[in-house]
């Protein structure tokens, strides 16, 4: 695949990435992004940040809220599976960019909808 290609794949909807492409493999229409490992991760964070890492095998999402609090969080929105890493941050939450529903970045509560949470790791960042 040509880079042009792929970055016209990375800018666009899963959905779209589909109609667009149909033909290649539903791990790049995806686009799944470039993870680092998650100690490099969350040393490279800085305030309003997020970044998408990874610490085995698990999809993470890194972010440095306002307050200055590093937080690790599942990459992945209960919602509709959009990625926390392709969010941002507001204040102490985080937005997920794909349809809004915030989350309190310090709990991985969400924000948006009462009961539904995202796994977070921060009190304790794994291995970091
Ligand atoms: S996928 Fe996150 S708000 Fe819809």
């Amino acid at each position: 695949m040509g880079d042009i290609q792929e970055e016209l794949m990375a800018l666009l909807s899963p959905e779209d990435a589909e109609a667009e492409f149909p033909s290649k493999p539903s791990a790049l229409r995806r686009c799944e992004p470039k993870r680092l490992p998650l100690a490099d991760a969350a040393q490279a964070c800085s305030v309003g940040q997020l970044l998408a890492a990874q610490d085995q095998g698990e999809a993470l999402a890194v972010g440095r809220l306002d307050s200055g609090k590093l937080v690790v969080l599942a990459d992945l929105c209960p919602h509709d599976g959009g990625l926390l890493s392709d969010g941002f941050i507001e204040g102490e939450a985080i937005v997920c960019a794909r349809h809004g529903w915030e989350f309190d970045g310090r709990t991985g509560q969400c924000l948006s909808r009462a009961g539904i949470s995202v796994p977070c790791h921060a009190q304790k960042p794994p291995h970091i």
